[in-house]
């Protein structure tokens, strides 16, 4: 065993030896969690017991007992256990597409596979936050049963740049759609009893070098975008706990800044659990982070708890913020499953949770295109499957977002399942494949003489740790996948047949180049577990595609306005010169710091406002049927409230759900603003052909607000405003006018 952790060991043994004996008192005398009031449960806390409280506990192998510590193989942390008080070990794992744990245990037959949920981004391209709410529900479940406490999730930084390598964890380029996701998602975690950790706060937007880079950006651009949706996620949700990020924002240390975490945290939004630290692996300023506001230390080290126990002697920590950081911690530990004792049963129904990945999945698939009716395919069609991913679908994405699922239903299994049915020499061509087959026009040519239509996957994955690039084989297409698919449409087309391009990706890549080669697209993103099923389900019909994209699909990968911003070029390389794998240097640009120049310009609200053409923009997707917009409306209610209604019909002849897209475009005044921002959307029920639904969407004066960074103001300009009802962001269908008759302000307390 590693002699540091024998001599932590042996400290941590020796540390609860002289408490017990020294400082306890009599056993039934000693106050304990949840019989005795808070302050005296703190009062009875040695300056040792109150520092080790916040600082996680995953390094230790065992209890100070002796007996095995690691009761939930894989759990991402936990924090300490003191018995004489009653306060209980808590476990907490990772998310956010399912619970994060090891499949298999020693000594045992019995296995703890999990569900893997549709990842974040499928989720919110449902823009049905109830459907979210429900695989919360279900992310909860399956933690409690599993004897977690907290689930690290969700996460919601935003799709600044397609590159990011954990795009696929997070919901959108938009705050407000991330924000209503992410609320939904938190009331479903937490309405089974366990608690989220909303994460990464905040602007953790790259992952090359996260742990040391600096993000430099205005006070306008955090406050509009990189904080906004956990402002409303906190304000509405109220998560348990919050996680802050690795980065530095504009030179502070994110888990160091008091003024993210006390004052815009908790005194601006009302926050009122506690905050962890990412899985920093160096000990940074803790005396620092528990004055910001971040109580505890994760995964933890035992010279955290020394230095806590430091500075308080030394006056560089008030011994007042420290009991005000481990009061915050208790609020949180008394509500966890371990401290009221449930009996988990390692057994949670993971076929109803299939089910319910199977209809959220259903309602995230995106259908990009669709020429000529091309699908839903024809009842008995033969179909030629192409790509590995039609045979190995990505579930979802790696590294901690990960899930360790037992079995994930594959394209050709699902199509099969419905009673489709596919070639069988392909089938077992693939099957002994171990990467993308080039695939020649005499064979895409022979394949077309046998079968009705074709159907090939791209697929991609990314994670933690590493960003994606701009190159073959990420961001635009590998020659292979090139070639497979010109060989192909050409084959297909020749002989008055089809093809269909289904896009298995966690993230955005080009398509603007070869979708003229495709009849249809599918996208149904990296859709968990019942993958295949969700995806036959979409091709043969048999549920209408109702998804729409959460961020913009760019012609090139420069059109992106972070992209002269963001660690990798064309080659693999930083911007700057030399491999990104290079030792740190904070004076390396999109290294060291990172500029954000483009400032409030993400995503559609660059794209829209400078007419940059795109290849598809945000808010986009396709139905087998058609839906009219009428009788748009809005009404202003009370205090600053407005409720916005347009009625939507079925005019097409397959019954279908649509989402309605609200943006609203602001008066000239003094600030420069976007052409148009999303403020509000819903979706409809499914609505038989000919049937109609009027949708309401309310929002506030406050939520019109642009953020004023010179004084600090949250600013409403009076005026007259368009709400602009709408299927995509470019493509508006109804609008109603609305007046804010006086301006309206909200100072903040603080600037970053
Ligand atoms: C990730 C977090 C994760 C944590 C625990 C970190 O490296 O950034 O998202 O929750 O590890 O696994």
């Amino acid at each position: 065993m590693d002699m540091r952790i024998e001599v932590k060991k042996a400290l941590a043994g020796f540390f609860v030896t002289a408490c017990v004996t020294g400082c306890a008192g009599r056993e039934d005398m000693v106050p304990k969690l949840g019989e005795a009031p808070l302050k005296k449960v703190i009062a009875a806390m040695t300056l040792e017991e109150k520092a080790g409280l916040l600082v996680g506990d995953h390094e230790f192998d065992y209890y100070k007992d002796g007996s095995v510590k690691d009761e939930i193989p894989g759990i991402a942390g936990t924090t300490k256990a003191i018995p004489r008080l009653g306060i209980p070990v808590t476990y907490h794992t990772d998310g956010p597409a399912g619970v994060n744990i090891s499949p298999r245990r020693d000594g045992t037959e019995q296995t703890y596979f999990c569900t893997a949920f549709p990842v974040a981004t499928m989720l919110a391209s449902s823009w049905n936050p109830e459907l979210t709410r429900q695989i919360g529900a279900a992310i909860g479940d399956e933690a409690r049963e599993y004897g977690c406490d907290i689930v690290l999730a969700p996460a919601i930084n935003l799709h600044r740049n397609p590159l990011c390598g954990r795009n696929f964890e997070y919901y959108s380029e938009d705050p407000f759609l991330t924000g209503k996701t992410a609320s939904a998602m938190i009331s479903g975690i937490q309405s089974q009893g366990v608690g989220t950790s909303l994460k990464h706060f905040a602007a953790n937007n790259q992952e090359t070098f996260r742990r040391e880079n600096n993000a430099i950006i205005s006070q306008r651009a955090l406050r509009e975008l990189y904080l906004k949706g956990f402002e409303i996620a906190v304000r509405e949700a109220h998560p348990w706990t919050i996680m802050s990020s690795y980065n530095l924002i504009n030179g502070t240390y994110t888990s160091e800044s008091r003024p993210l975490l006390t004052d815009i945290l908790r005194d601006e939004w009302g926050f009122d659990g506690f905050v962890m630290t990412d899985w920093t692996r160096m000990i940074r300023n803790t005396a620092a982070q528990i004055h910001a506001g971040n109580e505890l230390m994760m995964p933890g080290f035992q010279e955290q708890i020394d230095d806590i126990v430091a500075s308080v002697r030394d006056g560089r920590l008030s011994e007042s913020d420290l009991d005000l950081s481990v009061e915050r911690m208790l609020k949180v530990i008394i509500r966890t499953p371990r401290f009221k004792r449930y009996e988990f049963s390692d057994k949670p129904d993971l076929a109803s949770h299939a089910a319910i990945t199977h209809a959220a999945a259903n309602e995230g698939v995106i259908l990009l295109r669709n020429e000529e009716g091309t699908l839903p395919l024809n009842g008995g069609s033969k179909v030629a499957l192409f790509g590995m991913g039609s045979y190995d679908l990505f579930a979802g994405g790696v590294g901690s977002g990960e899930v360790n699922a037992e079995k994930v239903v594959n394209i050709d299994e699902g199509l099969t399942d419905e009673g489709i049915s596919i070639d069988q020499d392909l089938k077992a061509l693939y099957s002994s494949a171990s990467g993308e087959i080039p695939i020649s026009l005499e064979y895409a040519s022979r394949k077309a003489s046998d079968s009705d239509i074709a159907l090939v996957t791209i697929r991609r994955t990314a994670g933690e740790y590493v960003d994606r690039r701009a190159i073959e084989g990420d961001f635009y297409l590998t020659q292979t996948e090139k070639d497979m698919l010109r060989n192909i449409s050409e084959a297909f087309r020749s002989k008055g047949k089809k093809m269909v391009v289904v896009l298995n990706t966690g993230g955005v890549i080009e398509t603007a180049s070869w979708k003229g080669l495709a009849d249809a697209i599918v996208l149904p993103w990296q859709p968990g577990v019942e993958g295949g099923h969700t995806i036959a389900d979409i091709l043969t019909g048999k549920v209408n595609p109702s998804g729409k994209l959460t961020m913009t699909w760019p012609v090139e990968y420069m059109d992106i306005p972070s992209s002269k911003n963001f660690p990798y070029d064309f080659e693999g390389n930083s911007w700057i010169k030399g491999p990104v794998r290079d030792a740190f240097d904070p004076g390396k640009r999109n290294i060291g710091f990172t500029m954000y120049e483009e400032g409030i310009w993400v995503g559609y609200r660059h794209f829209t406002t400078f007419g940059v053409p795109v290849s598809y923009p945000f808010g986009f997707g396709m139905s087998y049927t058609d839906f009219s917009y009428s009788s748009p409306s809005v009404k202003a209610g009370k205090n600053g409230s407005y409720t916005a209604t347009v009625t939507v019909t079925n005019t097409g002849s397959r019954s279908g759900k649509e989402v309605v897209e609200l943006y609203v475009a602001a008066p000239r005044g003094a600030m420069e603003k976007p052409l148009r921002e999303l403020k509000g959307f819903a979706k409809t029920k499914e609505l038989a052909p000919g049937e109609s639904e009027t949708l309401s969407i309310s929002f506030t004066s406050y939520d019109l607000a642009s953020f004023d960074e010179d004084s600090l103001e949250w600013v409403t300009d009076a005026g007259e405003y368009q709400a602009l009802f709408a299927s995509s962001v470019e493509d508006i269908r109804q609008s109603a006018s609305f007046r804010v008759k006086r301006p309206q302000t909200k100072k903040v307390l603080v600037k970053l």
